[in-house]
């Protein structure tokens, strides 16, 4: 982050889990945010920090209207549709969403000469892995329209460095984990697929039974690894992409994981100790488009951007979902 210098940042999609906590922490960091928004999953509530404007990025009357009365320094975009097997029901709305209202957007930071651009992408752009550790470089296959759409706009801004001089940071997400630790504000999804919300939700709620989505992977214990990284980690690289992008033009990639992996199973271990509660659960038939293992090499994000999670111990991510999901706010 330029050092002493007041910026004017806004976030579309700040209401949402990732954006709301960002729009938090751009405030927190001094500088002024705008939140664009269109509610359709992000809360009301969760509006606590800057301006918004309501609006729908697929209509570029709203996106021109969130340009009107400022002059941005750069553009952070969370507005995405996340849900993996929605997205193979429902193409067009994930095509709709996520690359024409980027585009939109996109074509409404050109008009106002706003040229530096930070977008949430996925680790769903390496479709199965083959590489234990996967680095930025790995093969870019998306098995679900989810991970296709991210890889487009990718793609797109690519284009956009070189045509308009688009400056931009691409964050290929792992595993987002984890709320505010003062839990103002935390994870609310309707309805919630994500799996550290669902084991603290079914250790609260006794007739909420935890479903894991397959048995027998090639791992370890036959249960899918992830990489969770903290939501205050990936905020922080956020602010580092905008000091990043006044020294380095173009398109840029980073993955932004913790580097280690777990599985379902030590997932709930760990959730179970931090509850002092037994989880039960079930197993169930594997989830379409489930990756075995998806765990981060992000030596590119700690080199390049000068960011180190800070969250590095999953017990201490999940102890901050918990204190937010026994007592949501929304
Ligand atoms: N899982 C369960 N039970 C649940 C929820 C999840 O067993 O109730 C399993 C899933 O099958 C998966 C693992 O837990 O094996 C993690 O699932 P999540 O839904 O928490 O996360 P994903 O890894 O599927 O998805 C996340 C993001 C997506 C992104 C993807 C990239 O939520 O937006 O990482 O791999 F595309």
């Amino acid at each position: 982050m330029p050092k002493n210098k007041k910026l004017s940042l806004l976030v579309c999609g700040g209401a949402g889990y990732i954006g709301s906590h960002m729009a938090r922490m751009i405030a927190e960091s001094g500088h002024d945010v705008t939140v664009f928004d269109n509610l359709s999953t992000g809360h009301m509530e969760a509006l606590k920090w800057g301006k918004f404007i309501k609006g729908d990025l697929r209509n570029p009357n709203d996106v021109a209207k969130a340009f009107e009365d400022s002059n941005y320094d750069a553009v952070f975009h969370f507005s995405g549709l996340i849900v993996v097997s929605e997205s193979v029901e429902k193409p067009f709305e994930y095509y709709d969403n996520n690359v024409t209202g980027t585009i939109n957007l996109l074509e409404a930071m050109r008009a106002n000469g706003v040229n530096k651009f930070v977008f949430s992408s996925t680790a769903a752009v390496y479709g199965d892995p083959v590489m234990d550790m996967i680095t930025e470089d790995h093969p870019l296959k998306p098995l679900n329209p989810y991970g296709k759409s991210k890889l487009f706009v990718e793609e797109i801004l690519q284009d956009y460095a070189v045509a308009y001089g688009l400056d931009s940071v691409c964050f290929r997400y792992f595993n987002a984990a984890g709320a505010h630790p003062d839990s103002l504000i935390g994870e609310a999804h309707k309805p919630e697929t994500h799996l550290i919300p669902n084991i603290l939700l079914s250790g609260i709620d006794d007739g909420r039974k935890l479903k894991i989505f397959g048995n027998d992977y090639p791992t370890p214990d036959g249960t899918c690894v992830r990489d969770y990284i903290h939501i205050l980690d990936l905020c922080d690289a956020h602010l580092s992409a905008i000091s990043y992008m006044e020294n380095k033009e173009g398109a840029h990639v980073f993955n932004l994981g913790n580097g280690q992996g777990f599985s379902i199973l030590e997932v709930i271990k760990a959730s179970s100790e931090v509850m002092g509660n037994k989880i039960e659960f079930d197993y169930e038939p594997a989830r379409a488009g489930d990756s075995p293992r998806l765990v981060a090499d992000s030596s590119k994000a700690v080199r390049e951007l000068k960011w180190q999670p800070k969250f590095n111990d999953l017990r201490e991510m999940i102890e901050t979902a918990y204190r937010w999901h026994k007592k949501p706010a929304y």
